[in-house]
């Protein structure tokens, strides 16, 4: 699917919305991908589609470098500015797309990112590419908005809602799809996990961050105040008594190895 306008206009738009408090509604998705990455002192980490820089710098300190990728130099500057105000020196920044990931083979121990793949052109793609990048053994280590297995309804009124807030929006995949995006590209497959985040996401904030015109914001709160049971259930909304509401987005977590 082509989106209605480019991560890297979107992102370039909207990069100082990438704030702490949006970093604090992905804190456990943070948490489950640096368990399970067993990253080590002598580990070299690509970070892809890296944004604001917050799950970089979370590697950064426990690697021997790291690498963030991105497509937005918008997102790119505020990331070097949080990896500046943290004293990392070895951590830095380049400027590229994840279906074209631009080094050589092998070149990484582990291959994270966090939040992002549902704008990717193409996901089959991406994992292709950071098969190729990995050197026998090495991880990857995705962490994902998705939708849950089964359920058609909920995905497709999830996908409308998300691709009105942010254009840039491709899709949400399901864990079941994950598992075989990495099978495809010749992952071993560890764990492939529904992560559901314990910090609740406020709508109309999470509204504002998307940047959307008054008409398609009007549009998500109605189908977020009016969702489907099923959907209701699934991502645990709450409306407020002020109009506002609060709720859950299922984070799909994959670990995957490259045969040795
Ligand atoms: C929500 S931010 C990512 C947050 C970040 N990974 C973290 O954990 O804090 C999504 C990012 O994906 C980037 N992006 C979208 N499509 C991309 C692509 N095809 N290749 C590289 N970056 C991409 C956007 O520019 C944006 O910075």
């Amino acid at each position: 699917m082509i989106p209605a306008r480019t991560s890297r206009e979107q992102f370039d738009r909207q990069a100082p919305q990438y704030n702490a408090e949006w970093n604090a509604w992905n804190g456990d998705s943070l948490a489950w991908l640096l368990a399970r990455a067993r990253c080590q002192p002598a580990h070299t980490v690509l970070d892809v589609a890296t944004g604001a820089g917050f799950t970089a710098v979370a590697f950064a300190p426990l690697a021997a470098a790291v690498i963030g990728l991105d497509v937005s130099t918008g997102m790119l500057a505020e990331a070097r500015e949080r990896a500046r105000a943290a004293g990392l020196v070895n951590l830095t920044f380049e400027t590229g797309a994840a279906e074209s990931l631009p080094f050589p083979p092998a070149r990484f121990d582990i291959v994270v990112c966090r939040l992002a793949a549902h704008h990717f052109l193409s996901v089959p793609q991406f994992a292709a590419e950071a098969y190729r990048v990995l050197r026998p053994g090495g991880r990857l280590l995705v962490s994902d908005t998705a939708e849950p297995d089964g359920d058609p309804e909920v995905d497709a009124w999830h996908n409308r809602l998300e691709v009105l807030r942010d254009p840039s929006h491709v899709r949400n995949y399901t864990p079941a799809e994950w598992r075989a995006f990495a099978l495809a590209a010749g992952f071993i497959v560890e764990e492939v996990e529904q992560v559901c985040e314990s910090g609740r996401i406020g709508m109309n904030s999470w509204i504002a961050k998307g940047g959307c015109d008054e008409a398609a914001a009007a549009e998500v709160r109605r189908l977020i105040l009016e969702a489907p049971p099923e959907a209701v259930r699934a991502f645990s909304i709450a409306p407020s008594p002020d109009g506002d509401a609060t709720f859950q987005w299922v984070r799909v977590a994959l670990s995957a190895r490259k045969p040795d």
